[in-house]
Formats: structure tokens, C-alpha cells, sequence
């Protein structure tokens, strides 16, 4: 089936996994014949690809979902898509069917690869589908992906998570881990780099525990030392590892590799070891400070990031003490916070002594307050002044006069340049002349 003159949109919600099967579903829908839009009215497929990490992301879907009810009654050929996270909680996707008249095809993250027959049953059926596998099938290769062109690119190599800590929805809607196989990998990193992409970041829930599902032994850090041959990709980089599973070997062949970045984002969610426990992370707080001492050590200057978590249930004042002081004592680059919120199905959101909604707040402020202090004072002590190697990957967001890349350690630089164009997708020197919380200004060193 070929269309002609027909538009579609995707409205991506949540992680990179989501934006990776947008990709994939926009790839599908060019090779059926469909264009990109902007243009809401001028649609035909408008599909939404949801997250429900937390009721916050859920919110923000059903709002969007309610304010298409009124373009479909104007136009109703109009198909009205969901896909992603969502759609596998059962009573989510249950509430959309019911409730939600106007969405005409309902798919889960399993299934992304089946969207042209779906399309195809709409049309020729007129018929409202819903196509959700509760399990992960095989991988699926070889599907049409619709990159944005640029300068850095996301490879997934493992799909699902394992980990099922216990506040987290994602195993359950993304399935078993599930690895792909690295020579597809390296397949694609090197058609990346012929294209003319500079940079490659690894993706998965848990990149570190890459090839545990394989039979021979091949890992991770296989795959790093592998990827680091590549000509043409210059920088590489990896999302999220997580602090467990984050080997001896990893580090040694990570501070030997001639292109893995110095910035190191190590979630660790809390700095209580009861509230780890109960977290079912599998570390402790003085295994996590020994893994950031080991980086430290192997590789001279780094950046940390991580993600935190306040309220988790059970989480007392001490408790979240011990995260200020673990802040204190790590000093990330940066952190993502977040209020602990309750996702059903899990384990944690039965545990009783769920934290009040003002002491979550509460502590999310004193959290983030401590974080942009801790970020401005590195921003200022270990950046002012000095000069960096930045890869530039466009006009600046806040002023088109100047350019932005990021630094190895991954920190956002805004810059002047004598002349902007041609600078795209280089490796630049710049020093730094102004030190924010979340980004640095510089200017080229020629
Ligand atoms: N796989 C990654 C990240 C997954 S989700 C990892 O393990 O680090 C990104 C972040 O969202 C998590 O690191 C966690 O900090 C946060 N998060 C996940 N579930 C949450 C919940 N129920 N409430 C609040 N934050 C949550
Ligand atoms: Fe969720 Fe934990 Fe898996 Fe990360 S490692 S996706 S937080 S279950
Ligand atoms: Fe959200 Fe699904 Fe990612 S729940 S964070 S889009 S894996």
C-alpha cells in the first residue's frame, strides 16, 4: 500500500526508547508514503507515543488526548494513534478504549513493528484496532528509522530491564532485557558514522548489563572496545548505567578507550541504605561511594551525574539526610530529581507508610537547592576560565548568534565564533568565560 499527499505526526512522551521507536514509526509510515507535519490540521495520522514513569508524564498524555477529540469530530478520517508505555498497563488501556472514543488504533511497545498492517485494518475495515502483546517477541531488525539529522545519534543495544526496582514501571511495560547483537550494532554505528554522525550514545535501561542473555561471554565493555575502532565517530557515550553492575573491567576499558566521554551518569537514587534496600537497587551507599572513587581515580577529571529519588515509602527525615550528605560528598556535575510517585503494579506502591505529598515537596526543594549550588560551584571552580575540547552541534537554542556543543563531560556550552556554519559537527576549543548552573559560556580559541 502507497498513499499520496498524506501527513502524520508523532507526539513523543518520555525516555529515548520512546523517541527510538518514533524513529522506527516514522520510518514505517515514509516507506507507506506518508510526509512528516507540523501541522495538526493537516494530519491524517496523528499518533501519540506515551510514558507513565510517573502520573505527572500520565497527566500530560490524557490532557493532549482530550484536546484532540475536537480535530477528529472535524475530520473523521482523521486516525488517532496511541502507542508506547501506556498502552501496556492494562487499566490505562482499558480507560483509553472506553473512554476515549475518537482514538481509533491503541498499540503497546511490543508491537511498534506491526504498525503498517494496523494501518492497513483501519482503512480497509473502518474498524477501531488494538494490538498489545503482554510479552517482548524476538528483536526485530532491519526496520525503516527516520534519524533527525545531526551530529550525535542514540544506538539502542539492550531493550527492557530486569532490575524491577521496585518503584519502577519500566519492566513491566518494556518486557525482559533483551540484548541486540553487536555486529548489528557496529553495522549501524558505522552506516551512523558514514552518514556523517560524529557521536553515538549507547542506549538501554541498563547498558552494563549488555550480553548477559548471550550465550558465548561477550559484554559491554566488549562492545565499547569494539565500537572505539570505528572510524569517523569521534565521541561515545552511554545511558543509564547502573551502579551495580558497573565492573572493574568496565572502568579499565572505558579510561583506555580513545573515544568513551569522561561524564559518567550513575543513578543512585538514594543515599540511605535502607531506603536502597528497599529499593531493591542492589548496592550500598559505601559500595556506590567506592565505585565513584574508582572512576575518579582511573580517570582524573569526570563528570557525575545521577538521578535521585525523595519519598520513597518509608523514607524518614534521616533517611533523606543521608541523600543531602551523599550529595554533599559526591558532588555530581548534575542530578535528576524527582518526588517519588506511585505506579501500579509495583511493589512499592502497596508499601505502607507512603510519605505526605508536602514533606515530598519539601524535601525536592531542599534536594534540588543543595544539587544547583553544588553544579554552580564546579561550573565556576572547575570550568571558568579554562579551555575545553567542545563538539558543536548547532545554532544555540536561547541566541542564534552563537553556537553550542557539549564538552566530553558532557556539559552544555553556549559560544561565540567568528564564523557559525562551518563549525557544525567539529571538534572546537573553547574557553569558558561565564559559568552558569546548568550550561557555561565560552568563546573559540583559535
Ligand atoms: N534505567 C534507568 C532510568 C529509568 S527511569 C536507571 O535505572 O537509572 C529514570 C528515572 O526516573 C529513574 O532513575 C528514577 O530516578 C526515576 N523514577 C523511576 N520511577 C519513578 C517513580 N515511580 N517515581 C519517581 N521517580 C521515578
Ligand atoms: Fe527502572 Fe530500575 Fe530498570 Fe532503571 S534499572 S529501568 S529504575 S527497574
Ligand atoms: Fe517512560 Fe517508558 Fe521511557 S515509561 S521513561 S517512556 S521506558
Amino acid at each position: 500500500m502507497e498513499v499520496e499527499n498524506k501527513h502524520f505526526i508523532i507526539h513523543t512522551y518520555g525516555c529515548q526508547m520512546n523517541v527510538h521507536d518514533s524513529e522506527i514509526l516514522a520510518g514505517m509510515l515514509g516507506q507507506m508514503g506518508y510526509s512528516q507535519t507540523s501541522k495538526e490540521e493537516e494530519a491524517d495520522i496523528i499518533l501519540i507515543n506515551t510514558c507513565t514513569i510517573r502520573d505527572k508524564a500520565e497527566q500530560k498524555v490524557f490532557g493532549k488526548l482530550g484536546a484532540l477529540k475536537k480535530l477528529k469530530e472535524e475530520k473523521p478520517n482523521l486516525i488517532v494513534g496511541i502507542c508506547g508505555c501506556m498502552s501496556q498497563q492494562e487499566e490505562v488501556a482499558e480507560k483509553i478504549k472506553k473512554s476515549y472514543r475518537h482514538v481509533d488504533l491503541l498499540f503497546g511497545t511490543h508491537n511498534v513493528h506491526q504498525l503498517p498492517e494496523m494501518i492497513k485494518k483501519i482503512l480497509f475495515n473502518n474498524e477501531r484496532v488494538f494490538e498489545i502483546w503482554e510479552k517482548e517477541g524476538e528483536v526485530v531488525e532491519g526496520l525503516p528509522q527516520q534519524r533527525n539529522e545531526g551530529v550525535s545519534a542514540w544506538v539502542t543495544i539492550t531493550y527492557g530491564c530486569n532490575n524491577f526496582c521496585t518503584y519502577c514501571i519500566v519492566p513491566y511495560v518494556r518486557g525482559r532485557e533483551r540484548s541486540r547483537k553487536p555486529e548489528d550494532i557496529v553495522e549501524e554505528t558505522k552506516r551512523l558514522a558514514s552518514e556523517g554522525f560524529k557521536e553515538i550514545t549507547l542506549l538501554g535501561q541498563n547498558v552494563n548489563s549488555y550480553g548477559k542473555d548471550f550465550d558465548e561471554s561477550y559484554d559491554f565493555a566488549d562492545l565499547i572496545k569494539d565500537l572505539d575502532d570505528i572510524e569517523g565517530i569521534e565521541r561515545i557515550r552511554y545511558m543509564t548505567s547502573h551502579p551495580r553492575d558497573f565492573t572493574d573491567k568496565l572502568v579499565d576499558v572505558i579510561a583506555n578507550s580513545k573515544k568513551v566521554c569522561n561524564h559518567f551518569h550513575l543513578p543512585v537514587q538514594a543515599g540511605s541504605n535502607t531506603v536502597l534496600k528497599k529499593m531493591n537497587r542492589g548496592y550500598t551507599r559505601e559500595e556506590y561511594l567506592e565505585l565513584v572513587g574508582k572512576i575518579k581515580k582511573s580517570m582524573g577529571h569526570v563528570a557525575i551525574t545521577t538521578d535521585l529519588i525523595v519519598g520513597f515509602p518509608g523514607e524518614t527525615e534521616e533517611d533523606f539526610q543521608a541523600t543531602l550528605d551523599l550529595v554533599s560528598q559526591v558532588r555530581f556535575d548534575s542530578a535528576f530529581t524527582f518526588a517519588y510517585s506511585p505506579r501500579t503494579g509495583t511493589p512499592a506502591a502497596k508499601m505502607e507508610e507512603q510519605v505526605r505529598k508536602e514533606d515530598k515537596s519539601r524535601r525536592l526543594t531542599a534536594l534540588i537547592d543543595l544539587q544547583n549550588q553544588i553544579s554552580k560551584e564546579i561550573n565556576e571552580g572547575s570550568y571558568l576560565g579554562n579551555t575545553f575540547t567542545v563538539l558543536v552541534e548547532g545554532p544555540s537554542k536561547n541566541n542564534p548568534d552563537f553556537l553550542s556543543g557539549r564538552t566530553t563531560t558532557n556539559k552544555l556550552v553556549n559560544f561565540s565564533a567568528p564564523s557559525n556554519e562551518s563549525l557544525v559537527g567539529q571538534i572546537v576549543k573553547v574557553k569558558i568565560i561565564e559559568a552558569q548552573t546548568w550550561s557555561l559560556l565560552g568563546e573559540v580559541v583559535l
